[in-house]
């Protein structure tokens, strides 16, 4: 075993318990510009760089936010943007005690060798020297999203798992050497019409193998964060699971797979509706028990409403919308939230093959 000791260890350490303190989540608007394109495109907004700079700004001047969210996941463009006020984004976010943090991967790539549809996640090269520029522009964590789809052609194959997770565990050592901590996100999508226990047993074997690569790796795992997500049947199953089901073989796969020196756990919504998002992650906080903080780490289901709010120009709207969805998910992350007690949408966010 070759594992050089952390030189950041203690912030790292520091830093994911922060990410993961209880009833707290994060806020994910790390989306790149084609994809903040389609979004400002549903409300009939251009794709601009001032236009961009006006909705993020928006959010992260939603007084109180930092009540909710512990921190906030960008785009390159954002951590070295300024608010139209001539503030950094990233003092905007200090100031409310919301931890910057940045989208690192370089997007999905074919797999060669794999089955057709199946991808790697690129961005390694260089990816240390990159995370080291980030944390001198105020970054203290960092995403990979990693991609598996269960197909009815056998996915994922064993080719994607490993190196999926081997791609993860690569990223995780390789930022921590930068100080920053890693949410490691093994995303399985929703697309299909799979059984909810064959989500669950697939997403067993792909976290235990994610685990595995991290060890191999001399991850540090209590600087980390994981962002799966929900153990959900695929979107077109025709036996829909309700929110207890799904919290219950999720922390069941959940606590089978990740080590308990893992501070946090942080759902991706992946196309749930704002509402199931919230309630989803109720149940699994009533269940209780679990080693690790069970929180969130939304993009879709934080930002829906609060796009349509804010529809350009409506700072007030889109602020209340933001402030509600991020009390909503502090109260679910502790198993305080009544479903329907704050405003939000049940329209159903999922797209087939999605791209972020
Ligand atoms: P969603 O919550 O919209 O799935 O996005 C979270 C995220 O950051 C995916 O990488």
């Amino acid at each position: 075993m070759t594992c050089k000791f952390h030189e950041h260890a203690d912030e790292l350490r520091t830093n994911a318990r922060a990410l993961a303190t209880r009833g707290k989540g994060i806020l994910a608007v790390d989306e790149s510009t084609p994809t903040c394109g389609k979004r400002l495109a549903d409300i009939g907004v251009e794709n601009t760089e001032e236009n961009r700079q006006a909705y993020r700004g928006m959010l992260f001047t939603t007084e109180g936010l930092g009540n909710y969210i512990s921190g906030a996941i960008l785009f390159e463009e954002t951590l070295y943007q300024k608010h139209a006020d001539g503030e950094t984004m990233v003092e905007k976010l200090n100031k409310q005690g919301i931890i910057p943090g940045i989208k690192v991967d370089k997007g999905l790539k074919p797999l060669a060798g794999g089955l057709p549809h199946e991808t790697y996640c690129s961005g390694l090269d260089g990816l240390t020297d990159r995370a080291r520029e980030y944390y001198a522009a105020g970054a203290r964590f960092a995403k990979w999203r990693a991609v598996l789809q269960i197909s009815s052609d056998g996915g994922p194959s064993n080719l994607a798992i490993k190196e999926n997770a081997w791609g993860l565990a690569r990223y995780a050592r390789a930022v921590q050497e930068a100080g920053l901590v890693p949410i490691v996100e093994p995303e399985i999508l929703m697309d299909g019409d799979h059984t909810i226990g064959k989500t669950a047993a697939i997403q067993e074997i792909v976290i235990k193998e994610v685990y595995s690569a991290c060890i191999e790796n001399g991850v540090l795992l209590e600087g980390t964060l994981l962002k799966p997500s929900m153990t959900c049947p695929g979107a077109d199953c025709p036996t829909e699971a309700g929110p207890k089901e799904v919290a219950e073989y999720t922390i069941r796969t959940l606590k089978r797979t990740v080590p308990a020196a893992v501070p946090g756990i942080t759902f991706l919504s992946g196309g749930l509706s704002e509402e199931a998002a919230s309630v989803y992650l109720n149940e699994m906080n009533l269940i209780g028990g679990t080693p690790w903080n069970v929180a969130f780490s939304y993009g879709r289901a934080l930002q829906h409403s609060a796009l349509r709010g804010w529809s350009g120009s409506n700072l007030e709207a889109g602020q209340a919308a933001v402030i509600a969805r991020a009390q909503a998910n502090s109260e679910a992350a502790k198993g305080e939230y009544v479903a329907g007690s704050q405003p939000s949408s049940d329209e159903k966010l999922f797209v087939a093959g999605y791209t972020y």
